[in-house]
């Protein structure tokens, strides 16, 4: 039996596929490579020394992905398919609701014709909009997005909530991500945004690497005790760990949906980060202060106790092994390329 993993070559998909690998799991991948690469369903083979089928489609084309589950003996399956960019969802809101709303409802569909009911779903903190109190928990109101990408992850909440209500056979787990940064320890897989990057991590690690010539902090005069934003930031590869807990959740309990936060309980301000960034790697990291970024929040960090609890998950890995893997990958990414 296969998980398969959409959206397998992004930043997340390949990340939580190494851990699968690596806990005995068989997986099926699929990806279009609208922002990912070929050399990543490569780097997957090469870290776990495993192989897995692949397929280059979009998984919102239902006779293409009816194809995968024909082929093959799916029996649960992680969706990291989705657009992730807040920036780019304002610009291009159809894009957005088609792929992220619209692929998520062709794949439950097609699920459900082949009568797969575990699905694990990549959802964010952003759906709790500005929260009222920090740390956040599971219970705490949602809603408030503000852009389409922030409100295509509540929408998709909604569907699971109503799909399970109607058939209580689903098993769903609704992760909430904070805000994953850091890479695999080779430096084989990483975040590679397309173009200059909207997130803190990769903008600093450029900086660090002379890509780009300084960090703009968007702020310093938020009510935190630096001034500048607070969030939750967790390592990529604990994230992916997240999931595989999740998985085993899925299996050993009775149906039911469940909602996690994923994050480490432990916010940073984006000075606290240029700080950790230059300690964990000897790198200057310059910057100028300048004006908010609108949108922007002040602070948002996770208590992911119920996590811990219900799924014996903690984050382990730590500010300088997120930025000391951040760097890595730049590093061996520029190397690469020249
Ligand atoms: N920041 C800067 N300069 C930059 C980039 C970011 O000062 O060049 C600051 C932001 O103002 C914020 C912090 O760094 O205070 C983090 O910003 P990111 O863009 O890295 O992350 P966000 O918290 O804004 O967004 C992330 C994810 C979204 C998700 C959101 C809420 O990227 O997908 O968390 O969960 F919606």
């Amino acid at each position: 039996m296969s998980v398969l993993v959409t959206g397998g070559a992004g930043f997340i998909g390949s990340h939580t596929a190494v851990e699968l690998l690596e806990a005995g799991r068989e997986i099926v991948i699929l990806d279009n490579f609208s922002n990912s690469k070929p050399e990543a369903i490569e780097a997957i083979k090469k870290i776990t020394g495993k192989d897995f089928k692949f397929y280059e489609i979009d998984y919102t084309n239902k006779k293409e992905l009816e194809k995968i589950f024909e082929e093959n003996k799916i029996d649960s399956v992680m969706n990291f398919a989705g657009y992730k960019a807040v920036g780019e969802s304002v610009a291009k809101p159809i894009e957005y609701y088609t792929n992220n709303v619209s692929g998520a409802l062709v794949l439950l569909d097609t699920m459900r014709k082949y009568g797969v009911k575990k699905f694990i779903f990549s959802s964010s903190a952003t759906v709790y909009g500005d929260p009222e109190v920090v740390p956040i928990t599971e219970n705490c109101k949602i809603g408030g997005t503000t852009n389409p990408y922030g409100t295509s992850k509540l929408f998709i909440e909604q569907i699971l909530q109503d799909l399970y209500k109607s058939d209580n056979t689903w098993d769903i787990a609704i992760l909430r991500y904070f805000n994953p940064v850091g890479a695999h320890s080779t430096g084989l897989i990483g975040e590679e945004p397309q173009g200059i990057p909207n997130n803190l991590m990769p903008y600093i690690s450029r900086v660090a690497a002379g890509i780009l010539k300084e960090l703009s902090v968007f702020g310093n005069d938020y009510n935190t005790p630096d001034g500048t934003g607070i969030r939750d930031y967790i390592h990529v590869v604990d994230l992916a760990k997240g999931h595989i807990k999740a998985l085993e959740k899925l299996e050993k309990e009775s149906k039911g949906l469940y909602i996690y936060n994923l994050g480490t309980g432990t916010g940073y301000s984006v000075l606290d980060m240029v700080k950790a960034f230059e300690k964990a790697t000897g790198q200057n990291v310059p910057y100028k202060i300048t004006e908010r970024r609108p949108g922007d929040i002040a602070t948002c960090y996770a208590d992911p106790t119920k996590a811990k609890n219900e799924l014996n998950w903690t984050a382990e890995l730590g500010i300088e092994e997120m930025c000391r893997d951040s760097w890595n990958f730049i590093q061996a990414k520029s190397k690469g390329e020249m």
